[in-house]
């Protein structure tokens, strides 16, 4: 049988590369495109170093509608699509919301206007379009709060976007993915999150934080009311993230409806608290972190984690790879990259 030819945007990218990987390792076929804007092109090569398999690669920025045209025009036999593609960084894009309304947006405009709409289509959204939810764990028919930050909001938008196409396609099938906190890093130590500016993200600061990478390492309020004052998360390896896409895919592939748009949490359905963080590092690295104590910032959420059910039913999907060993890949990454 020939194997399904799938797109994926910002597929240099760490939940991309990832992705890109566990797809090659099931048989698919894969294309890539990425303008490099928070990656580099040496993750093509340790992709093909992973898998044997070089995926097809443009670089360009999906942003520029004549050059996405073009690359439609000659391309466009794709069964499927992951879009990753977007600028990530909640902090940046309160200081410069058009940036992310822009590249976030016009992007996914662009790949909507030019792609065979008979795809299936799979969107990378993020469990911030809950804010504080009202109850734990989070179920996807919980109520969407006014985003904190411009970030969020394009990914709420993203979605609506995908809805309202999804409504007068008739051959399109939409899945939204609702990611919790991503973590960890490919097994064989070759890939992982590698973030251009500071990051911004609990894992990787502590990473970077024990290498000696970052010299201070602050905590932001631990008098919350969780079981010890801080904030709790949904921490999901990248492995298991990465395999939640391919349960999507496959079940809007097996699916026999043409049509369908449905949205799926990705998290373990576990908090664990920033506290709880630090001790999985210490107890994995054998290390014994110190740090800072601050205030609580502005726009925290103070627990958020998912509820799972609807994926597990559904995608037939669920995590597999305890807490401590995504920490522990995070570290070897850190220290092999
Ligand atoms: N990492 C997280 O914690 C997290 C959580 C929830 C949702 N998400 C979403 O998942 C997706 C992937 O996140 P990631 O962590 O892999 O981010 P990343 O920055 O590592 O990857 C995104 C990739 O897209 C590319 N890109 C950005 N804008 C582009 C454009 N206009 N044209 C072409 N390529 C472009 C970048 O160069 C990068 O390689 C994003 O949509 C992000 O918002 C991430």
């Amino acid at each position: 049988m020939k194997s399904k030819y799938i797109l994926v945007t910002g597929g240099l990218g760490y939940i991309g590369s990832h992705t890109t990987i566990a797809l090659i390792d099931k048989g698919y076929k894969v294309c890539i495109i990425d303008n490099l804007s928070n990656s580099s092109i040496d993750v093509l090569k340790r992709i093909k170093k992973i898998t044997n398999i070089s995926p097809d690669f443009f670089e360009f920025d999906l942003t520029d509608a004549s050059n996405a045209k073009t690359f439609f025009k000659k391309n466009n036999k794709f069964d499927g699509v992951i879009h990753f593609a977007a600028k990530k960084s909640v902090d940046e894009s309160v200081i410069k919301p058009l940036d992310y309304y822009y590249n976030n947006i016009q992007s996914l405009i662009n790949l909507l206007e030019n792609i065979n709409t008979d795809v299936k289509f799979i969107f990378s959204s993020s469990c911030t379009v809950y804010g504080q939810a009202e109850k734990l764990p989070i179920t996807e028919t919980a109520p969407l709060k006014k985003p904190e930050s411009p970030y969020g909001n394009t990914k709420k938008i993203c979605e609506n976007i995908l809805e309202d196409k999804t409504k007068i396609e008739t051959k399109l099938s939409t899945v939204i993915l609702r990611y919790f906190n991503p973590i960890g890093a490919h097994p064989s130590g070759l890939i992982g999150e590698d973030p251009r500016n500071v990051p911004q993200n609990l894992v990787p600061i502590i990473t970077q934080f024990a290498i000696g990478k970052l010299k201070k390492f602050a905590v932001f309020g631990d008098d919350y009311p969780t079981r010890d004052g801080t904030c709790i998360r949904d921490y999901i390896s990248i492995m298991d993230l990465a395999d939640a896409h391919i349960s999507a895919l496959e079940y809007l592939f097996s699916n026999k409806k043409n049509n369908i748009y449905n949205v799926f949490n990705v998290g373990t359905g576990e908090g664990k608290s920033v506290k709880e963080v630090i001790d999985s590092f210490n107890k994995v690295s054998g290390k014994n972190l110190q740090y800072d104590v601050r205030p609580r910032r502005k726009g925290d959420v103070i627990s958020a984690f998912a509820d799972i059910s609807k994926a597990k039913k559904i995608l037939n999907w669920a995590s597999k790879v305890s807490f401590d060993d995504a920490v522990l890949s995070a570290w070897n990454w850190e220290q092999n990259k």
